[in-house]
């Protein structure tokens, strides 16, 4: 008899980007003469750079020769990869990373749901809310949640910590300590950020308490304002309580190419049930070796170039037209009298939908009326209610357009 996970059937729907795509795909099959522009999924629209491009097909070309080709490469990552993320990444920074700290994967999206294998059952989750699903609907796959309440819109055992513009989208401490605290900065989907100071207290907490921290830093490339640390191990004694993720897709359009990588510091320890000290970076070496054979080296080749000055020119190009388009979302949905939170530190800016309106209902407005399709806040999770998301990803045309529409709007 086949036992499945049950686990699974606790979740809610489907993943969030699936139901909004399988909606939008029906609206357009009903209406096929309506130009639907997609400012949803946070998914990149320029096209590869140049100096990246290069080295990818100059590392395609090696592969195709009896004296470049290559096979299985180290799980972890080549090292010409990790030297450069250690060098630009952390040392530029004055952050002190080593080689065998860095795991190089193929997107932080699976990293972010793979980490709960090392993770015992039994920690306490929080998630500030809305959040980023990948985090709550993992932990419910692997159990560490309980049933999902109808009512409330929470998962039981779970701690839910609110980011809303009540308290500026700063998550407070929960009356539950938690062991487990996921934080996305620059957050995706409030498009709001934390200053350092305000990570110290969290970094100080987590030390306190003997909590992990996981850290999403996907969208560090947008930060545009000072005192913003650009990675969690900028505060003192980070390394010893947070995972940090890093990704290639949002700073370099990676999100078809897939690389990104992961920082588990050697300080970082975990516990037995007994109360043992074990090294997370062992774990987590282990796992990686075990589950996976490494990121293609073309792929890899291609994440080098982001590095070099040519590749670290064009990729800010991108980045700014990104933001100009943020700019202009916001700027124009001012204009047009809602109230917008984001887009100054982040490519996504967060709305609040207009008054007695829930954000499914908008979400059907917007791609009815005007027939632009942005992502309902309440699909981040109870607290997103009453907002919504726009991504500055789209195309600049698409970006005024849409605008202009929502704008017009009746
Ligand atoms: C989003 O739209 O939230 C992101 O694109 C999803 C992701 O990065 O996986």
């Amino acid at each position: 008899m086949i036992n499945i996970n049950e686990n699974f059937l606790n979740l809610q729907d489907s993943y969030l980007f699936s139901t909004i795509a399988k909606k939008v795909a029906e609206f357009q099959k009903n209406n096929p003469d309506k130009k639907v522009i997609k400012l949803g999924i946070g998914d990149v629209t320029r096209p590869i750079v140049p100096a990246i491009l290069d080295a990818m097909h100059k590392a395609v070309e090696e592969l195709g020769n009896q004296d470049t080709f290559r096979g299985y490469g180290p799980e972890q990552g080549y090292e010409f990869l990790r030297e450069k993320i250690v060098e630009f990444d952390y040392k530029k920074r004055g952050v002190n990373v080593s080689i065998d700290e860095i795991f190089v994967s193929d997107g932080a999206k699976c990293d972010c749901g793979n980490i709960g294998d090392i993770l015992g059952i039994d920690n306490v989750v929080a998630i500030t809310d809305p959040v980023y699903p990948v985090y709550l609907d993992t932990n419910v796959m692997m159990g560490r949640s309980g049933k999902y309440n109808e009512e409330t819109g929470m998962f039981e055992n779970i701690i839910y910590m609110p980011v809303t513009s009540e308290n500026n989208f700063v998550p407070e401490f929960p009356e539950k300590v938690p062991d487990i605290i996921y934080l996305c900065l620059p957050n995706n989907p409030t498009g709001t950020t934390l200053t350092k100071e305000q990570l110290e207290k969290w970094v100080e907490y987590a030390r306190k308490n003997k909590a992990l921290i996981l850290f999403d830093g996907a969208y560090e490339a947008y930060i545009s304002e000072e005192n913003i640390p650009h990675s969690i191990y900028e505060i003192e004694g980070a390394k010893e309580v947070a995972i940090e993720f890093k990704s290639f897709s949002k700073n370099a359009g990676f999100t078809g190419v897939r690389c990104a990588y992961t920082v588990v510091p050697k300080e970082l320890k975990g516990y037995t049930k007994s109360g043992e000290e074990v090294s997370i970076n062992s774990l987590w070496n282990r796992r990686h070796g075990t589950k996976f054979n490494g990121v293609s080296y073309p792929v890899q080749k291609a994440a080098e170039a982001v590095y070099s000055a040519d590749g670290q020119k064009q990729i800010k190009e991108n980045i700014e037209y990104y933001m100009n388009n943020a700019k202009i979302i916001k700027e124009g949905l001012q204009e047009a009298g809602f109230t917008v939170y984001g887009g100054v530190n982040a490519p996504y800016i967060w709305l609040k939908v207009p008054d007695g309106m829930t954000s499914w209902e908008f979400f059907d407005k917007l791609l009815k009326d005007v027939n632009v399709v942005g992502t309902p806040g309440v699909g981040f999770g109870p607290s997103g209610e009453g907002y919504f998301r726009l991504t500055a990803f789209g195309t600049k045309e698409n970006t005024i357009e849409a605008i202009n529409r929502i704008k017009n709007m009746k």
